[in-house]
């Protein structure tokens, strides 16, 4: 899905605000919401299919809580957690989670050296750490990839690919183009196994 200009100006301009944001803030509003009975206590989630927030950039979160609240993506518990919600309610939360300090779930599979490689093999010639930088920690609103759960990056990138996920821009439904699940699958597990 393309969105017009007009609608990624407003995003842009909603996830670099004049105004300072206020992680304490985004700590209660968590509580009230129960975004954590869902993405984990310390935002690392122990649920299948759900991202962990810890440690995600706050531009990234913004923009994708806006995308949600707009149904431009389509998730929907997200849909819902996110309706009618203020544009300072999702800067405060996005910067909660921002500081909360990011690291693998505690259910995640131990590393397979075959399947590390073969990840390791497909992700220089996919330049996927030109925007999301050689170490996978992300940059303004491209997000950070180290700490996510593998079940939900293999899943998520076949959303993309299949075009169940829009973001943005096209640049993530361009970056998968062609990829098979197998070499979803790898890549996911060489990200969620990177320290
Ligand atoms: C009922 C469970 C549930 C609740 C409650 C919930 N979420 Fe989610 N959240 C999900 C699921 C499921 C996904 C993504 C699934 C997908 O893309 O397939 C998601 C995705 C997200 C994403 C996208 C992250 C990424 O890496 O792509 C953000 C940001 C997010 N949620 C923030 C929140 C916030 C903030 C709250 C509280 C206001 C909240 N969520 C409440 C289930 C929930
Ligand atoms: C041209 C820049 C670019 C390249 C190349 C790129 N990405 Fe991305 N990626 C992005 C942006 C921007 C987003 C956020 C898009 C959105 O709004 O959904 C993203 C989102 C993602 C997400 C979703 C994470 C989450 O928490 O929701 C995953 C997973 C991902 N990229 C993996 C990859 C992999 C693997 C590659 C290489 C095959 C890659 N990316 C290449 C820019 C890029």
């Amino acid at each position: 899905m393309r969105l017009s200009g007009l609608f990624a100006a407003a995003v842009l301009a909603a996830a670099f605000p004049a105004a300072a944001q206020d992680a304490a803030r985004g700590r209660a509003l968590a509580a009230q919401h129960q975004c954590t009975a869902c993405h984990g206590e310390n935002g690392r989630s122990a649920m299948e299919g759900i991202p962990s927030l810890a440690g995600q950039l706050a531009d990234f979160t913004t923009i994708q809580m806006i995308l949600f609240r707009e149904g431009l993506r389509q998730v929907p518990p997200m849909n819902q957690a996110a309706a009618g919600m203020a544009d300072k309610d999702i800067e405060d939360l996005a910067a909660y989670f921002a500081s909360l300090p990011p690291g693998p779930p505690e259910d995640r599979s131990p590393r397979d050296p075959a399947l590390f490689a073969r990840g390791e093999a497909l992700i220089g010639p996919r330049n996927c750490g030109v925007c999301h930088l050689p170490d996978f920690r992300g940059r303004n609103q491209v997000p950070r990839l180290t700490g996510q759960r593998e079940d939900f990056l293999a899943e998520t990138l076949k959303a993309y690919r299949d075009g169940r996920r829009a973001g943005v821009d096209t640049q993530m439904n361009g970056a998968v183009v062609g990829l098979s699940d197998a070499e979803m699958e790898a890549l996911a597990h060489y990200l969620a196994h990177l320290e």
